[in-house]
């Protein structure tokens, strides 16, 4: 496999370097164009919308996906509640557990398994959480910027006691930051977002995804469907299903981010449009989408627990409300809880 070939490295780093600085690049916004018409949300949706695929060319462009079973660990950035931590780390140690009950994380995945790379190769369908930072003092600061990003990472994996593990082929790195940290763009359609490290930064080429808690800054943004935006009136908020708008809401961008990726960590290989600057990758497709009928910006069917919170997958303990990824096979957005 070609998988880290220097040359091809070397190649879109040097695009992607001098790209980076002027265009923000992978970014996330939950929330389609801005309308006052409630009316006009619910209708714009039709049944069988679900992301359309007349207009979508999703495209393999030959770079590597994630094949290795993965690894996912974590940077704590800021003050994290043990409560909270245990949601993130369930949803992740869900993804691949398989005797959860349907629909499951685990099943939401298995979209994610269709992707292949040029051997033919799927994406693998273990992933497991690996070792955990903690950041607890900010190290640097409580605003941080795209590049300083990668030093909160440097700083982890070269730490003197504990770094965390340095592994490019199976290793996913997630910065996760408290809802006091600000990162460059956040809110401002963006919730997260995902790359890969510099060797000239870091020391290595690392696959990392940054998601920040919107609790206080901006739910209304990156929390949807538990807390609207201000710009929409007569929209009610749903209840989140583990009691905490902030990390519910992450919980979706994280599988957001993992998704992407795990199908394209170096932002070589599975998205759509022309421009590696702007990729539309798997999940960004399926943006707002959390069941069947979902589209415009209506987030499709969900289910419903006893206590009236709103989910859409099962996990271990606890239930999840997570985004739908595209499906290439067929050509649209698909999850586990879906009708057809
Ligand atoms: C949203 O707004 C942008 C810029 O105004 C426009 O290009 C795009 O087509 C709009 N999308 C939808 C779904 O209306
Ligand atoms: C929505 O309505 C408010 C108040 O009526 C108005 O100020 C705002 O410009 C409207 N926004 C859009 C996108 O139409
Ligand atoms: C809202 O949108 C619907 C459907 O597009 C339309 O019939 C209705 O007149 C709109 N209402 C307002 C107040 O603009
Ligand atoms: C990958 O994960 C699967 C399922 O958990 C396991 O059976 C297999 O041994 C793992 N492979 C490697 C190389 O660790
Ligand atoms: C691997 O991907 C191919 C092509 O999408 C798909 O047909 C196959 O079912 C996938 N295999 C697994 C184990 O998911």
């Amino acid at each position: 496999m070609t998988w880290w070939s220097p040359a091809s490295l070397v190649t879109t780093l040097t695009l992607i370097i001098s790209f980076l600085l002027i265009h923000p690049s992978i970014a996330w916004r939950p929330w389609p164009n801005q309308t006052n018409n409630t009316t006009d949300l619910i209708f714009r949706s039709s049944k069988k919308y679900e992301g359309s695929s007349e207009f979508v060319k999703l495209r393999y462009h030959m770079g590597p996906v994630l094949t290795a079973n993965i690894t996912v660990h974590i940077i704590w950035y800021g003050t994290w509640p043990k409560a909270h931590k245990r949601i993130i780390r369930e949803f992740i140690n869900s993804i691949s557990a398989t005797n959860t009950r349907s629909p499951s994380v685990y099943g939401w995945w298995k979209t994610v398994g269709l992707y292949t790379d040029q051997t033919g190769s799927n994406i693998s369908r273990s992933v497991r959480l690996g070792e955990e930072k903690n950041d607890r003092l900010l190290s640097h600061g409580k605003t941080l910027t795209r590049l300083s990003v990668q030093s909160v990472i440097k700083a982890a994996v070269t730490a003197k006691t504990k770094p965390l593990p340095i592994s490019p082929k199976s290793g996913l790195y997630l910065l996760l930051t408290s809802e006091d940290v600000y990162v460059q763009d956040f809110c401002q359609n963006v919730c997260g977002f995902h790359y890969f490290t510099f060797p000239s930064i870091v020391g290595y080429t690392l696959p990392y995804a940054w998601i920040g808690n919107s609790g206080k800054l901006c739910p209304g943004m990156c929390a949807y469907p538990f807390a609207v935006p201000d710009y929409i009136p007569g929209l009610k908020p749903v209840k989140s299903p583990n009691s905490d708008v902030g990390i519910d809401g992450m919980i979706s961008v994280i599988g957001h981010e993992i998704a992407e990726l795990a199908s394209n960590p170096l932002v070589n290989a599975w998205y759509a449009g022309q421009d590696p600057v702007a990729p539309v990758e798997i999940a960004d497709l399926c943006e707002g989408i959390y069941g069947t009928g979902g589209g415009g910006s209506y987030t499709g069917q969900m289910l419903s627990d006893r206590d009236g919170a709103t989910y859409n997958m099962h996990g271990i303990r606890r239930r999840f409300l997570v985004q739908w990824v595209w499906n290439h096979v067929v050509n649209y957005c698909a999850g586990p809880n879906a009708l057809d």
